[in-house]
């Protein structure tokens, strides 16, 4: 089975994100009841939250072709102009990474989105002149890890802004039983639990998590993902009973051993860790806040005492 057949094709079938899920539902009703493109959507919010299926929800709710493409993907005015030029009457064209679109290209976004329209340049010089062409309407959904990096005028031109939000265990739960019947996979509640347990509270990983588990139920255990399968499988690919990761436990105890504790600045963090400072401020570091592992002071990131107490070790 494909990895899209997990995604949810209905608002009806999404588990979770209910503030999102809610307003969305009253906004797409209206706009086809108008027989109007849905306004601009940016969603924002770690990574594996539901950002592209959400989009996908979108496109399939409003009933019509959604166009996939990514901020670093397009350089150059044209290819955007091209792009938009394509679509069809009240299409989605979803940008992920939105936030990497050059500054020219995302020029092109303004007119488009406020107005339908580009303009294009002719000429050279003294000859040189713009014609406006008119373009199909269209839903513009954007997608960022980090809404803070949109400039102003791009950010603006959104008529619905949503920050999704990590999900509760027992939505990860759900999510996780929805997952094995499309995957025909028998699993214990229990079981279904302790995944949802360890996913950093992320649907993406659940899945990932579920399928790695199905292997070693398969051919480990009888087949059934029972209690002891996911614990033994867990363990086994290292995300601790907290749900924490090897990334996870390396930046806690970097910040411990290596900067008692902290504060210490993302960048000399990311350093010393080895990582990317993005990823660790994208997709660590809000999964460590939102959990206490972790505050974020004037000065830096610092410890907390339950990240000690986790990793046994004791503040000086
Ligand atoms: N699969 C991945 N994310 C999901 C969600 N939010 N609801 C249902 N199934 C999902």
């Amino acid at each position: 089975k494909l990895e899209s057949h997990l995604r949810p094709q209905t608002l009806e079938d999404y588990i979770g994100q209910e503030k999102a899920k809610e307003t969305l539902k009253v906004y797409i009703e209206a706009a086809k009841a108008r027989k109007e493109p849905l306004d601009h959507v940016l969603f924002y919010g770690p990574p594996g939250l539901g950002k592209t299926t959400l989009a996908g929800i979108i496109a399939n709710e409003m009933g019509v072709n959604m166009k996939v493409t990514s901020g670093p993907a397009i350089e150059k005015p044209g290819e955007m102009a091209a792009i938009l030029n394509s679509l069809q009457e009240n299409d989605v064209l979803f940008v992920d990474e939105i936030h990497r679109l050059n500054r020219q290209v995302e020029e092109v976004l303004y007119p488009a989105m406020e107005d339908y329209v580009i303009d294009i340049m002719i000429g050279k010089g003294s000859s040189a002149r713009s014609i406006r062409l008119e373009l199909p309407k269209f839903t513009l959904v954007g997608a960022t890890t980090r809404a803070g990096m949109l400039t102003a005028p791009l950010r603006d031109r959104f008529g619905v802004v949503h920050r999704l939000e990590f999900y509760t265990p027992r939505e990860l739960q759900t999510i996780v039983l929805r997952s094995a019947q499309v995957l025909e996979v028998e699993v214990e509640l229990e079981a279904a639990m302790e995944l949802a347990r360890r996913s950093r509270g992320t649907p993406r990983l659940a899945n990932r998590l579920l399928k790695r588990v199905r292997d070693f139920a398969q051919v480990k255990y009888d087949g059934c993902i029972s209690k002891e399968a996911a614990n033994y499988a867990l363990d086994l690919l290292d995300v601790d009973k907290e749900g924490l990761d090897q990334t996870d436990r390396e930046v806690l105890l970097t910040m411990i051993q290596r900067f008692s504790g902290g504060p210490v600045g993302l960048d000399t963090l990311a350093a010393s860790v080895g990582e990317d400072s993005g990823t660790i401020e994208d997709v660590y570091e809000p999964f460590l806040l939102k959990n206490g592992w972790i505050q974020k002071t004037p000065r830096g990131r610092v410890v907390t005492e339950r990240a000690y107490r986790h990793l046994g070790m004791e503040k000086e």
